[in-house]
């Protein structure tokens, strides 16, 4: 590109009045200090945890909702307050165990938590063992209460095994100078069931849910977050994000992407206003991130049974059996050379397809010929063409 064309489109952007006058406020990295229609919430979650600012023995606590229910916002605050309110007595610590290389395994964890208390361990080489007596020895050391809060611990149990949880919740019978208090928060609303009883029980000690937000309350939080400057948001457009994401599963982040989204595409388009439509374009257009992204980061088989869906698809065949789609799968595998995988693996991949939504399957009664699957792809022209654009990389 011409020097001279970088410049001028990097003054006309500079130039450009921004409808946003605080944009950073309606990102979902940024936590507020105030949680509206979260009251009861956060009040359990406090009441809870308020015996560790005495030095009492505390409850471990399981917090768990739909994603997008302020559960890390809530947390995150509680443990903000506590830590200025308790002073020296309280440590609090959250790990998010999604974050690779942190949480990936037991020893990694706890060489985290132990960094975080304040002494370095190596990321590798020590037997677990001597990690956890580090960890120990620290935590005696300071005799404090420690607050862990292991946020997304579902991803841990995946990773780590329900053994290592259960000796965290644990832990207080062989401390004798300081407390251990876990705060496990899951976006997986039945991540007690999959638990070992005993962890369950010691983990669930105190529970408290955060329920999906409805239109009106999700209507309050954009209201109260909508950085815009005065007068560009139009009418009606608070309520629709906040009706899109109601319609989804009560999601805040949801509808703050949707308002921020909202207002880039009247931005760039030099609009002084955001409307109803560019609502509707921000609806497309993270729809397609997303169904792209979902795409790009399924594994290679998973890209194969999609693609053996779409050839079905094209050939005119709108309900597959399942018979049918394995055939075409072995003829996909075949041409990326792919080692196929067995019939039941592969309808395990359409369940985890389906879960995404990028497919449908129903289950079709045929009286006396007994019962049979169909699956459909469950997309529209539009949704195709950006599956095929996802996987155009992959072919
Ligand atoms: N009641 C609320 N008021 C204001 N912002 C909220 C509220 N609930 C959630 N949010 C915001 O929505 C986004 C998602 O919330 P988060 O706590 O990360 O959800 P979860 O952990 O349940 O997935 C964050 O930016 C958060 O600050
Ligand atoms: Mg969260």
């Amino acid at each position: 590109m011409r020097q001279l064309l970088i410049s001028e489109i990097l003054e006309e952007c500079l130039s450009k009045a921004s409808l946003f006058h605080d944009k950073e406020a309606l990102s979902s990295r940024f936590y507020p200090n105030e949680l509206p229609h979260r009251e009861e919430q956060l009040s359990a979650i406090i009441r809870s945890l308020t015996p560790a600012i005495k030095g009492e023995g505390t409850n471990n606590l399981f917090i768990y909702g739909q994603p997008g229910t302020g559960k890390t916002a809530a947390m995150t605050l509680v443990g903000s307050k506590i830590m200025e309110r308790a002073g020296d007595n309280v440590v609090v610590i959250s790990i998010n165990c999604r974050m690779g290389k942190v949480a990936d395994t037991e020893y990694r964890l706890l060489a985290e938590i132990s960094r975080q208390l304040g002494r370095e361990v190596p990321a590798t080489g020590l037997p677990t063992q001597e990690v956890y007596s580090i960890f120990f020895r620290l935590l005696e050391e300071k005799s404090k209460t420690l607050i862990l809060i292991l946020d997304e611990i579902d991803v841990l149990l995946d990773k780590c095994g329900d053994g290592f949880l259960y000796n965290l919740t644990r832990i207080n019978e062989t401390l004798s100078d300081s407390r251990v208090c876990i705060v496990g928060i899951s976006n997986n609303l039945l991540f007690s069931d999959y638990l070992d009883p005993r962890t369950k029980s010691s983990l669930c000690e105190e529970k408290v849910l955060f329920q999906p937000y409805d239109a009106a309350q999700l209507r309050d939080i954009l209201s109260e977050r909508a950085a815009f400057c005065e007068g560009v948001i139009g009418q009606g457009v608070i309520e629709k994000c906040a009706a899109l994401a109601a319609q989804e599963h009560g999601d805040a982040r949801r509808a703050m992407n949707l308002l921020r989204a909202a207002g880039e595409i009247a931005e760039n388009a030099g609009h002084q206003a955001v409307m109803e439509i560019h609502v509707d374009a921000a609806k497309r257009k993270l729809d397609f991130d997303c169904l792209s992204n979902a795409v790009k980061t399924q594994p290679k088989h998973g890209k194969a049974v999609i693609m053996s869906l779409i050839s079905l698809k094209e050939k005119g065949v709108d309900k597959i059996q399942t018979g049918d789609l394995y055939s075409t799968y072995q003829r996909v595998c075949k041409q990326l050379s792919l080692e196929h995988l067995t019939p039941r693996r592969v309808y395990g991949i359409t369940g985890e397809l389906e879960m995404q939504g990028l497919m449908t399957t129903k289950v079709v009664n045929k009286g006396r010929y007994g019962r049979t699957r169909h699956i459909e792809l469950s997309v529209n022209d539009e949704t195709l063409g950006t599956i095929k654009g996802a996987l155009s990389e992959y072919c």
